[in-house]
């Protein structure tokens, strides 16, 4: 028996898949399905999004995943491979690869392959963690373009650093970078495409939307920018993690709860001991105040995260043993959350350990 559950809304996957759909109607859709769609299980989040038009993985044991599992939908690799003995099996699934660095290119010249396959050269337009600088672009694509294991229909990307902030102006550099590059990428590659945003591109950046998107997290209903919130964007939380209240107890003020000794309550109080810790992916970090759902009301995190514990100061609060708790989800923004264990949902969402049941409805 689980008492822990992350119950994931194929609804809100499908509704969040429109959303994006809404924000950039000409464009097509990769949908990143890396870390195992972002905690939320990727054969089931896949099978819900089966609609996109190409799936984004990180590594390729979750493309091979995908494949086994049936999907036929074109795969990419957005770290490409990481050795060359990697290449006979992306061929073979006819998976697709990001190249990055100059080491690519040459693996890729000495392999021998069955059939050629579709290359993505990923530009560094001022990230500065992967990619290809730009002067070294347009020699990069003249040496793919002659390798007969590489479709001469190669796509151009790259990835942002700031897109989430909008006080930044990184964004408008990287893609007046990018666009210097499309020329000649267009005179080697005609028929090729390109891809540059990401989620918080997608909702804030229109001069991004050329050619493919990848969104990720706004996919999984968590606002892609700085301090947004989901309904900025009308999207919907797919993930809610639940569990149960385990125990109610009466607290003296001055009396202090959990691990360290850390948090006193300063008048006579009732605590709710929730099963739910950092054995489950709760994090740690959360301060003092995060917000806990308890019965449908706000309640307060006190005291240090367990393992496999946390207190929350239910005050007046109707609370009983077995009650319903909300950590993040359709009642709790993990947003919100996030942001008071100094954290990002993106983190929350991939934290979740295998001892949670995923629950799909
Ligand atoms: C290359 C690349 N594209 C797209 C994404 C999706 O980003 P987001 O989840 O912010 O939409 C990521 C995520 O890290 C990425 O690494």
């Amino acid at each position: 028996m689980h008492v822990a559950v992350a119950t994931i809304s194929r609804a809100a996957l499908a509704h969040n898949l429109q959303r994006v759909r809404e924000y950039v109607p000409n464009c097509p859709v990769m949908v990143m399905l890396k870390a195992n769609a972002y905690g939320h299980g990727i054969v089931e989040v896949a099978k819900a999004l089966a609609d996109a038009d190409a799936f984004g993985v990180a590594r390729l044991q979750e493309a091979v995943t995908l494949r086994k599992a049936g999907f036929k939908q074109r795969i990419v690799l957005l770290e490409g491979f990481f050795c060359d003995r990697e290449l006979p099996l992306i061929c073979e699934l006819s998976l697709e690869a990001v190249v990055h660095q100059q080491w690519q290119i040459d693996a890729l010249s000495q392999a021998t392959l069955s059939q050629p396959i579709r290359v993505w050269l990923k530009v560094d337009s001022g990230m500065h963690r992967l990619g290809i600088p730009p002067e070294a672009v347009t020699p990069a694509l003249q040496q793919l373009k002659l390798l007969p294991h590489v479709l001469a229909d190669m796509n151009m990307m790259t990835h942002f650093a700031c897109a989430d902030d909008l006080s930044s102006g990184m964004t408008a550099t990287q893609i007046k970078s990018f666009n210097t590059q499309l020329k000649t990428f267009k005179s080697i590659c005609p028929s090729g495409e390109v891809s540059l945003a990401n989620s918080a591109a997608i909702v804030a950046h229109k001069q991004s939307h050329q050619g493919w998107v990848r969104p990720g997290i706004m996919l999984y209903g968590a606002s892609p920018m700085l301090n947004g919130s989901a309904e900025d964007h009308q999207l919907m939380p797919v993930m809610s993690l639940t569990s149960k209240v385990m125990a109610v107890r009466n607290l003296k003020a001055n009396e202090t709860v959990g691990y360290g000794a850390t948090w006193s309550s300063d008048k006579n109080t009732r605590i709710a001991v929730v099963a739910i810790g950092y054995g489950d992916g709760y994090p740690r970090h959360a301060a003092n105040g995060t917000p806990v759902l308890i019965n449908g009301q706000r309640c307060a995190l006190v005291g240090r995260v367990s393992m496999d514990m946390i207190t929350v100061d239910i005050g007046l609060v109707d609370v009983a043993v077995g009650d319903d708790v909300e950590l993040w989800g359709s009642g709790l923004s993990a947003n919100e959350v996030a942001a008071s264990a100094g954290t990002i949902a993106y983190e929350l969402f991939c934290s979740v350990t295998q001892r949670v049941l995923l629950r799909y409805i």
